[in-house]
């Protein structure tokens, strides 16, 4: 079975690293990684604790009980005494990530590295992130059935920046690698529809959206040299 999102979120992990794998639910990620030896350690986490055992039982049918911890915790609450190197925060709205981050004050430290996926509202994980002083390095576009994803690796720097609207909405050109271009093309243009669709819905007030459209628009000329 094809699973293009899992196997970039787990292609993003450093070589031999302690990892946490936040709101787990079936483990996915940790069995993956721990099995690719892409991960030494993981704990594995749930606010519930339905997945927490879902989660149990496939890392014990993987042989890797002795490299897991499984935990029931709200976000990173806890987490941070197994000492994670890379931290993946995956499959939730961009906005409860945010919070997540928002409320664990050890993760600035330039040394960690978080690997997000916001299942919707990556527009606001991006202004929290590039408000709050952590660096995006690279932003990954899987294709999955008709599906695009967005995964964000990022760093703390301490130093806040500013994006545009557009970059906001489907992240910057500069951190996308080339291999998802094609994808990355795809999100833009349905980016547009969609605020083009929203703004002509509207009776009033839509500039806002019009705006987004034409800057979409421009970084789809000057990216692809073609119009959307
Ligand atoms: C859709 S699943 C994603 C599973 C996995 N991370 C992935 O990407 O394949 C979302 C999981 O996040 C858990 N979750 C939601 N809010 C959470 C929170 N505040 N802290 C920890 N886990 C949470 C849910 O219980 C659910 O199991």
């Amino acid at each position: 079975m094809k699973k293009p999102r899992l196997d970039c979120i787990v292609s993003l992990i450093r070589d031999g690293v302690r990892i946490a794998d936040v709101g787990c639910d079936h483990a996915y990620i940790t069995t993956e990684a721990l099995t690719l030896g892409k991960a030494t350690f993981s704990v594995a986490s749930d606010i519930r604790p339905g997945p927490l055992s879902k989660a149990r039982d496939n890392i014990e049918a993987a042989g890797l009980s002795g490299k897991a911890k499984l935990l029931l915790a709200d976000g990173l609450d806890g987490i941070g005494e197994y000492a994670p190197d890379d931290i993946i925060i995956a499959g939730m709205g961009g906005e409860l990530i945010a919070d997540i981050i928002d409320r664990a004050p050890f993760l600035q430290n330039e040394k960690i590295h978080l690997i997000l996926q916001p299942m919707t509202s990556q527009d606001k994980l991006r202004a929290y992130l590039c408000s709050s002083g952590y660096r995006i390095d690279t932003e990954a576009v899987p294709a999955e059935r008709t599906h695009l994803y967005q995964v964000i690796s990022a760093y703390y720097t301490g130093r806040p920046f500013a994006l545009t609207a557009a970059e906001l909405a489907v992240g910057q050109v500069s951190v996308k690698p080339e291999e998802y271009r094609d994808n990355f093309r795809a999100l833009i243009k349905h980016t547009a529809a969609k605020f083009e669709k929203i703004a002509g819905s509207k009776t009033s007030d839509n500039a806002k959206e019009l705006e987004l459209v034409k800057e979409l628009n421009e970084m789809l000329k000057e990216t692809y040299d073609e119009n959307g």
